[in-house]
């Protein structure tokens, strides 16, 4: 049918209540930055992870988003997924599961691919440092 594509509800949920909004200090070394934009539009993400060292999980996350509520739902629902996984098992989320998720209609895809993009950054960022530090074999994608 031809009505109007509302927003899903779980977009407006996570939209006007955003699960950990915050930041955390990037200098400290079990945090991971990703911090994404997106050329189309402009908007910018940063998510951020806290891992535990001996075990690769991540313990905590949080986001900033100056985007729009597609771009702001993607990176509440991401902060939610990565929470309490492995750091090899969130890379592979992928944006179209965020976008099935929240229902989002193809033009807004994009706005998930910021969320897939700034997961990856974070696990890379946090992994670029550890290896940094010269704790470990952990290889820096
Ligand atoms: Fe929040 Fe599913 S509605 S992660
Ligand atoms: Fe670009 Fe949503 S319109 S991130």
């Amino acid at each position: 049918q031809v009505l109007p594509r509302f927003y899903h509800e779980r977009v407006v949920d996570h939209y006007n209540n955003p699960r950990n909004v915050g930041s955390f200090d990037k200098n400290d070394p079990t945090v991971g930055t990703g911090l994404v934009g997106a050329p189309a539009c402009g908007d910018v993400m940063k998510l951020q992870i806290k891992v535990d060292d001996t075990s690769g999980k991540i313990v905590d996350a949080c986001f900033k988003t100056f985007g729009c509520g597609s771009a702001i739902a993607s990176s509440s629902v991401a902060t939610e997924w990565v929470k309490g996984k492995q750091m090899e098992e969130v890379l592979s989320i992928k944006n179209t599961e965020i976008a099935k998720h929240l229902s989002l209609p193809p033009v807004k895809l994009h706005c998930s691919m910021l969320a897939e993009d700034a997961i990856k950054a974070a696990v890379h960022d946090y992994k670029a440092k550890y290896a940094k530090l010269g704790s470990a074999e952990e290889e820096v994608a």
